[in-house]
């Protein structure tokens, strides 16, 4: 990544900045026209905060098809996590999930997944029609949590639907349990299945060697990031990471059938500031 794009660097942040010197006059969306529109809300945020809270325009960019400075800062994204393409997402870590499993499965197609899947993902099942091949974790019976699938369990899903076109694993679960993901990357490429990845709660396996590997390092093709849980940015704001094996451009496609036209600022620079 030549020139200007520096990991010291902010690029959607910087263009608000860039917007707030330039003292633009607001006549399009959102109607709360910068706060002066709505005091109450005003006070209660800030005008900082209301100040920033716009919609896309030539210098801001725009998250459906990203030419400029969100492109930018989902390339220093990419690079920060060892992906191959990032994507940022307005609509939490479910719509990272479900444009992952949309992406890799079909209607009638089988995706082997572990049963304590969190409900984007089972969700993403009943919007695209693809079918479940259950992993049944075993439990923690002195703790009461439900662990990972194990190496084992996979392969046995694997023997019995060799057609199964990917697999999904938690990255951890949301109990912090990891399953040996870098083997199951290996077993489930040999059959030519793709690897998804729950990463909800793992922003900062990326940047720590003593912690678990994450999803990008062990080879699996696509994760779903919750920066908004352990990386730092605003509720709502995720990551859709890519490996070099996707094709980019059919992920935004998937991407942009349920993402909104009018992503937040506030969401999309908090990703870009917390990374
Ligand atoms: C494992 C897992 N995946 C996905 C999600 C969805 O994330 P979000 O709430 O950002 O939509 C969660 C949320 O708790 C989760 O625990």
């Amino acid at each position: 990544m030549g020139g200007y794009l520096t990991q010291d660097r902010a690029p959607i942040l910087e263009a608000l900045e860039r917007m707030k010197r330039a003292r633009l006059v607001p006549f399009d969306v959102p109607g709360h026209k910068r706060g002066r529109g709505n005091p109450e809300l005003r006070d209660f945020l800030g005008e900082k905060c209301l100040d920033v809270d716009v919609n896309s325009m030539k210098m801001l960019d725009n998250l459906c098809h990203p030419v400029s400075v969100i492109r930018d800062a989902e390339k220093l994204a990419a690079e920060a996590f060892g992906a191959a393409h990032a994507f940022f997402m307005v609509g939490g870590t479910t719509s990272a999930v479900q444009a992952l499993v949309l992406t890799a499965v079909g209607r009638g197609d089988k995706i082997i997944m572990p049963r304590n899947v969190h409900r984007s993902a089972i969700n993403a099942l009943i919007l695209c029609g693809a079918v479940p091949v259950y992993v049944n974790p075993q439990m923690d019976h002195t703790l009461g949590i439900s662990l990972g699938m194990r190496v084992e369990e996979v392969k046995d899903a694997i023997r019995r639907h060799p057609d199964a076109k990917a697999v999904l694993a938690n990255n951890p679960t949301y109990y912090g349990i990891c399953s040996n993901l870098r083997e199951i990357v290996r077993l489930a490429h040999e059959h030519g299945m793709m690897v998804l990845a729950d990463e909800a709660h793992s922003t900062h396996f990326y940047f720590n060697d003593k912690l678990p590997e994450s999803a990008m390092a062990a080879g699996a093709d696509m994760a779903s990031i919750s920066m908004h849980k352990s990386g730092g940015s605003l509720t709502q704001s995720s990551m859709l990471l890519c490996g070099p094996n996707v094709n980019a451009g059919y992920v935004h496609q998937v991407i942009n059938i349920t993402q909104t036209t009018s992503g937040s600022y506030l969401l999309l620079s908090s990703l870009d500031i917390s990374r």
